[in-house]
């Protein structure tokens, strides 16, 4: 009989399908708690909730649920544009930035390519590159810590993208200004980087990368709501770069990309510079609380600079179904090549309190 994988597109057989975080309402249920009393740090979400603002705009805005969204998000392309001072066609929407990940796969990729990016390195970039048959080169990262150098010394005449998370997830480190310049200096123009800039806002000396959009490089930056704007759901991120190379990915995505309720969330989001600042603020608070205690502990971790830590448990995995017990949600990384490891996200002061209590629980087991 003829297997369903003798029709597939063979590179498919390559891919490991995304592994979330895993769900409040099932761990409720498997654990037969209230999904009240689960503490989800495992996904890099707001801890504060969307923006209060957000919610207001997305309520009203389901009265207007039978009427498609505006297919380029107008409205919102061009209040990205004004915050980062440049136009309205330098931004194209995403059903989450992941989306403009695909994007880029569609219109750069073809099978036998090579796509450049570091070991350690956020899993999509992977998990599409191998989807369009192309190949990734993942670089080490020694102190896990990305090396431009060496990522430079991999592209191959058949390097299309260069994927450059900054700060990276799961490792949290973060490249400087000063790297980024050596590195936007030396890389050919057939090479499209891609700075993915997911937690952009958590950081309090971001570098700076629209000055190469500025420049006309051929270069895109990804950004997100699903971050520090608390709308992780709604599935609603953006990418910014030169003109033509906005153009071309606009030919690669489907009419209506973003839905309306998420457009319109985003775009009160971006105007709610208070619950940007609170929510900067007690992830600041979180994440050098569980510093310290880490320290107090003697678990080794990487410093994190935006709302996620990772910590060295010696059994990732046992340690996350011990924490799972206790109703607290971590994500272990053995996917990443990274097995001794676990990702805490920085949550509410209770939470994280939680979090560490528990840990001292499970570690002494
Ligand atoms: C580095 C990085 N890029 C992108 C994303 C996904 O963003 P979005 O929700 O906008 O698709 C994440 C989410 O965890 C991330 O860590």
């Amino acid at each position: 009989m003829i297997s369903i994988w003798d029709l597939a597109n063979p590179q498919l057989r390559e891919i490991t399908v995304y592994q979330p975080g895993k769900p409040i309402e099932e761990t409720a249920r498997e654990l037969g708690l209230d999904p009240g009393a689960i503490n989800k740090l495992a996904s890099n979400e707001n801890p504060l909730g969307p923006s209060p603002k957000a919610l207001e705009a997305m309520r009203e805005a389901l009265e207007k649920g039978h009427l498609y969204p505006d297919g380029g998000g107008f409205c919102l392309c061009n209040a990205v544009a004004a915050k980062l001072g440049l136009g309205a066609e330098n931004v194209i929407l995403g059903n989450g930035s992941n989306e403009v990940l695909e994007f880029l796969g569609h219109a750069f990729l073809n099978p036998g390519d090579d796509v450049v990016t570091s070991q350690y390195a956020f899993v999509v970039y992977k998990l599409i590159a191998t989807s369009f048959g192309a190949h990734t080169i993942e670089v080490p990262s020694p102190d896990y810590q990305q090396d431009l150098d060496r990522m430079l010394a991999a592209i191959t005449p058949k390097t299309r993208l260069i994927f450059v998370p900054n700060p990276n997830n799961p490792t949290g480190t973060l490249l400087s200004q000063r790297e980024i310049d050596h590195f936007m200096s030396r890389i050919s123009e057939n090479v499209i980087v891609v700075f993915d800039e997911a937690y952009f806002e958590f950081l309090d000396h971001p570098p700076d990368t629209l000055r190469f959009v500025r420049e006309g490089r051929n270069i895109v930056v990804l950004r997100t709501f699903s971050k520090i704007h608390g709308l992780a759901g709604l599935r609603i991120g953006y990418a910014v770069g030169p003109t033509d190379l906005v153009q071309v990915l606009h030919k690669t995505r489907q009419p209506f990309n973003v839905n309306s309720i998420a457009q319109v969330g985003a775009l009160a989001a971006l105007e709610d510079d208070e619950h940007l600042r609170d929510t900067k603020r007690v992830v600041d608070e979180g994440r050098a609380y569980l510093h310290e205690q880490l320290a107090k502990m003697k678990i080794p971790f990487v410093p994190g600079t935006v709302n996620f830590v990772m910590i060295n448990v010696g059994d990732g995995h046992a340690i996350f179904e011990k924490l799972l017990r206790r109703g607290i949600i971590v994500r272990p990384l053995k996917g990443y090549n990274l097995p001794e490891w676990i990702r805490i996200s920085v949550g509410t002061m209770e939470e994280n309190k939680k979090c560490v209590a528990a840990l001292k629980k499970v570690m002494g087991d």
